[in-house]
């Protein structure tokens, strides 16, 4: 039978159960994965969870907190996360998700992009209207969860901090239009296969380039193991490609 599980903002009360998942998540990436998330002091965590523009949400099973998530509502005038991506939007329109961490006993069942889900709905009552993320190349179950909610890749590059090869996505959160050949798009597919990391360098080099040809990633069809480009068709007056909102759910494991 299906679990239910509680998804819920948390606070100063959950900081031993966030730092003991991060603990848990961290010490079971392998080698060449650790570069997925920074490892948090229990005073970063102290800011999200005291609510200094920071916040987290949590996913509990009874009263085992599995998942959590870190999401910022930068100030103007503040310096914000990934200050080299979305320069054009005003910082209080933003929300940043960082700090994505499923444990390994119940990933699989998307629960980043359920997360991702809810924190988008509470951010649009805020007036929120666009969310960005960074995101490892080599970590696609994060930017498939990513996809899976909407945002699109919008650029492809290196980080500055670090030199990792990093996807920057990002989501109108107000638009309902699906980028296609019928709203005014250019498209196409790219064959991923089904093992992405064995591809990861080529992946990478390529869609750089369709990112400097103008192409945004805006979809996965997962029959054909692919992620679809979209670009605005300028003879149809598009300038900017958006993206479906996605309703939140209840999750059931
Ligand atoms: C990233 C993470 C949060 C995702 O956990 P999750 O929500 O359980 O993700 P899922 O396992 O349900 O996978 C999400 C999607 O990625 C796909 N995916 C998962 N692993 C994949 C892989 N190795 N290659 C390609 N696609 C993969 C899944 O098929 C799924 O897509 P679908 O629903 O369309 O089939 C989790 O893997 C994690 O905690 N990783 C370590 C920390 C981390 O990397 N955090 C992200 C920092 S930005």
């Amino acid at each position: 039978m299906a679990k239910k599980l509680e998804i819920k903002q948390l606070n100063i009360e959950h900081l031993s159960a966030v730092m003991e998942l991060q603990k848990k998540v961290i010490d079971g990436l392998q080698k060449d994965e650790k570069h997925f998330v920074l490892t948090r002091s229990a005073q970063d965590f102290i800011k999200a969870l005291e609510h200094e523009n920071t916040y987290m949400l949590g996913v509990f099973d009874g009263d085992k907190l599995i998942a959590q998530s870190i999401f910022a509502y930068p100030q103007n005038g503040q310096e914000r996360d990934i200050p080299e991506f979305a320069e054009d939007v005003p910082n209080a329109e933003l929300v940043v998700y960082k700090a994505v961490l499923v444990d390994k006993d119940y990933r699989g069942c998307g629960l980043m992009r359920h997360m991702l889900d809810y924190i988008e709905q509470e951010s649009k009552k805020f007036g929120k209207k666009t969310s960005i993320i960074q995101i490892a190349m080599d970590n696609p179950a994060s930017w498939m969860s990513a996809m899976n909610n909407g945002m699109i890749i919008c650029k492809v590059d290196h980080d500055p901090y670090d030199n990792a090869k990093v996807l920057y996505l990002k989501k109108n959160l107000h638009s309902g239009v699906v980028p296609s050949a019928k709203t005014g798009y250019k498209q196409f597919t790219m064959f991923v296969g089904s093992n992405i990391h064995q591809y990861i360098p080529a992946l990478f080099n390529k869609m750089q380039h369709y990112v400097a040809q103008g192409y945004y990633g805006v979809g996965v069809d997962k029959k054909s193991h692919s992620l679809v480009w979209a670009k605005p068709d300028v003879q149809n007056n598009c300038t900017r490609p958006v993206t479906a909102s996605v309703p939140s759910k209840t999750i059931h494991y």
